[in-house]
């Protein structure tokens, strides 16, 4: 590459890295699991992102989406994805193995508030795919547990087959300093052996809350948005303490193209965390 084209590479906000799937495996029938690492190892080993944030993925000849990033950087190196078969990418992300290579670029968005969650109680609040950028603040929580003080999931699903992490839940729920409360709506294989409901019936489940040092984070499909805000406003946990991280289309990821524009604010700018308080003022947001 000549001195042009590496000036190229550094100032050209599009231009991905090449990243290497290490591992891939499915997390349910849509649902798959990618970790990838970014090829030259000390961009590998240096690259830092909050959680929350996301990156563009791209597939030669399919195009690039935007997926949230579920590792944490508190394990720097590898990089991971759950990623749902929804359309182009992905079905070609769908068809790629382990050793295959992919582009990547990133971090984008503004992740958590992880300084103002410091020394708080974190309630994690998560259906379906919301795992994905939910896991990432948990296992960081857990990777620095002094730094956080009560530290609660509650995860739901429709069924158990469609419970992404499963089985990684299942050996956190052995943990003394978290507490994790798992449901599904139906259990259509009679083994199930947490609760059966939707995710807003383990609210019962949680010991009392200390509402003014409470974080509580939402990520799941649009209608559990509503009915978990009901209960978290029930408690009255402030509104600038309800995070929640809201999905638009994107195109770029870097402000450039509008695609993702509400008014004034560009949700993989401003986003695509954001407060209770923003989505009441800003109703478009859901
Ligand atoms: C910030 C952010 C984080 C995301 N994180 C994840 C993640 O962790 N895992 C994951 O599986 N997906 C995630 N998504 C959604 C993912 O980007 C889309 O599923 C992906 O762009 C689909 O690309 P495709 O080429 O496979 O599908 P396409 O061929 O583009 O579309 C297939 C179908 O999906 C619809 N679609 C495309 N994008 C979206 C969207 N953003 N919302 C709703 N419908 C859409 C299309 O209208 C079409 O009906 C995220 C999206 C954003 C904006
Ligand atoms: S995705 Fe292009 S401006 Fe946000």
């Amino acid at each position: 590459m000549n001195g042009e084209n590496k000036q190229l590479t550094k100032t050209n906000p599009f231009m991905p890295e090449t990243a290497r799937i290490v591992r891939t495996y499915h997390l349910t029938e849509d649902v798959k699991f990618f970790q990838v690492r970014i090829v030259e190892m000390d961009k590998a080993l240096s690259f830092k992102y909050r959680p929350g944030q996301f990156a563009m993925i791209s597939v030669l000849g399919a195009g690039e989406a935007p997926f949230s990033i579920s590792s944490t950087p508190s394990r720097p190196g590898l990089l991971e994805f759950c990623i749902r078969k929804a359309g182009t990418v992905t079905n070609a992300l769908f068809r790629m193995k382990e050793n295959d290579l992919v582009g990547f670029r990133g971090p984008y968005g503004n992740g958590f508030p992880l300084e103002k969650m410091k020394d708080k109680d974190i309630l994690i609040t998560v259906g379906g795919l919301g795992v994905a950028p939910l896991r990432s603040v948990l296992l960081y929580c857990l990777d620095n547990r002094d730094q956080f003080r009560r530290v609660s999931l509650l995860h739901g699903a429709k069924r158990p087959a469609e419970m992404i992490f499963r089985e990684e839940f299942f050996a956190l729920k052995q943990r003394e300093d978290l507490e994790c409360h798992l449901a599904v709506d139906e259990d259509d294989t009679g083994t199930w052996t947490e609760n059966i409901g939707v995710v807003t019936t383990l609210f019962l489940k949680l010991k009392e809350i200390d509402i003014a040092n409470t974080f509580a984070l939402i990520c799941g499909p649009p209608v559990m948005y509503k009915f978990v805000i009901k209960e978290l406003v029930k408690l009255n946990i402030p509104k600038d303490q309800i995070l929640m991280t809201l999905e638009r289309r994107m195109k770029c990821g870097v402000g450039k193209c509008g695609h993702c524009a509400i008014d004034y604010v560009y949700t993989c700018l401003d986003g695509p965390v954001f407060t209770y308080w923003d989505v009441i003022h800003m109703r478009e947001l859901i």
